[in-house]
């Protein structure tokens, strides 16, 4: 059961040399011609054996038979050996199951190389490095939105950039032309609906219920909708019509603001990551669907850290709205005004102009970003007499985003369609 992928590279990978083990704490230890070494857990080994007893293989499907009520966790090798000239690793289990490891299998995993632990993110699409000002405005993608429409591997490149940085911008849709937002949806996959409907539209309206509908005026650097308890993880706006003057597009890279903070400022670094802020919005939204009216009330409050940590230590979300309180659920009365003070050093980096990306969108273009990593913001503007400055827009989900690329780098056979594990 070798992938087309794993045949086809196995020529390029490096031979087996050794294996020993396993050790005192079950570690196989496997070298490489090329010197590299790797240290595999014997159990894992067992675990994701590449044979048809361990896993059911379809068109749809790749996936384990082992129940963890079943498995043998303390399960032991009869035999392992280098075979095939060094092409793989055999491991003869105490069960009579035989796993054969191909080298390129092992080298791709090995949790001992950086650089596959690297290549693991870029295949998983988890981005790499923050920008600054400087480095944006050098690597800031740009596609043309009729090529998006027409081309697979546009789409694949534009979905491929914002994951990586973030942010990517499509140009030239036909100008004050309606559906694209739902076009390029379509292209992409499915719109995440949210209270505000699959397409929204950012307009001065008289009925305003969102700061960004109620005047011409700019707006300070945000997420959008903390308030939600699963906050929109993208964002798409589309600008059917611009301002005569002003009304352009700001953002900073969340991430990056972050990072600054832990060396410059680690106790401000340490509040943002520690308490967190209650988001509150009062209001209401209608919506139909399906000609139905539902009717979203605002009234409720969803807590978020502004800087959220994963396990490993790594930024990993940015919620930061301006329907913020500090209550004190998790500190002291006497604590508050540091956590405040913390909140406007944060903003106060955002607009350092080290960070912050500024451009124009002009009619018939569309910017998607990551809308938990970027904060972004608009700054004020003039109609032109009888205009008024438009733009529609949506939000997607991780999920569908990368799938799309996961299946377009399978369908256009390209070199970043890596097994998964
Ligand atoms: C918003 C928003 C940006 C703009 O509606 O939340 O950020 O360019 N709008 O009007
Ligand atoms: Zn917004």
């Amino acid at each position: 059961m070798l992938s087309a992928h794993i045949i086809r590279n196995l020529r390029n990978a490096s031979k087996l040399a050794s294996v020993a083990g396993p050790n005192a704490d079950r570690i196989v230890n496997v070298k490489w011609s090329d010197g590299k070494t790797g240290e595999f857990p014997l159990i894992w080994l067992r675990d994701t054996s590449p044979d048809p007893a361990t896993y059911t293989i379809s068109p749809a499907m790749t996936a384990r038979n082992l129940t963890m009520l079943e498995f043998d966790v303390e399960q032991k090798a009869k035999k392992l050996w280098i075979d095939g000239d060094g092409d793989f690793l055999k491991i003869e289990w105490e069960s009579g199951v035989l796993s054969t490891f191909p080298s390129e299998w092992l080298q791709i995993r090995n949790p001992s190389d950086q650089e596959a632990r690297k290549r693991r993110r870029k295949v998983y699409l988890f981005p790499e490095e923050t920008w600054g000002k400087e480095e944006i405005e050098k690597k800031l993608k740009r596609f043309s939105h009729e090529e998006f429409m027409k081309n697979d591997r546009v789409v694949h490149d534009f979905l491929e950039a914002v994951c990586i940085d973030g942010i990517a911008v499509l140009k030239g849709a036909p100008k004050g032309v309606r559906g694209a937002v739902e076009a390029i949806g379509d292209r992409i996959g499915m719109i995440k609906r949210t209270h505000f409907g699959i397409v929204f539209e950012v307009s001065t309206k008289a009925d305003a219920s969102n700061m960004a509908y109620a005047s011409n005026g700019g707006l300070p650097f945000h997420t959008d909708f903390p308030s939600l308890s699963h906050p929109p993880q993208l964002q798409m706006l589309h600008m059917l019509q611009s301002a005569e003057e002003g009304g352009n597009s700001l953002f900073v890279d969340g991430f990056h603001v972050a990072e600054q903070l832990r060396s410059e400022n680690p106790e401000v670094f340490r509040i943002l990551t520690t308490h967190s802020m209650e988001y509150i919005e009062e209001g209401y939204d209608i919506h139909e669907i399906n000609g139905k009216e539902f009717r979203f009330d605002y009234d409720m409050c969803a807590r978020h850290k502004v800087i959220r940590l994963n396990d490993e230590g790594k930024v990993n979300k940015i919620q930061f709205g301006n329907a913020m309180r500090s209550w004190f659920y998790d500190c002291e009365p006497s604590q508050v005004q540091n956590v405040y003070r913390a909140m406007k050093t944060f903003t106060d980096h955002c607009y350092q102009s080290r960070n912050v990306l500024k451009f124009r969108l002009e009619d018939g273009d569309t910017v998607l970003w990551a809308n938990q990593r970027l904060l972004h913001t608009r700054d004020g503007f003039k109609n032109a007499p009888g205009k008024s400055r438009t733009l529609t827009g949506c939000y997607f989900d991780w999920d569908i985003v990368k799938s799309r690329v996961r299946h377009l780098r399978d369908k256009l056979e390209l070199e970043q369609n890596q097994p998964s594990a």
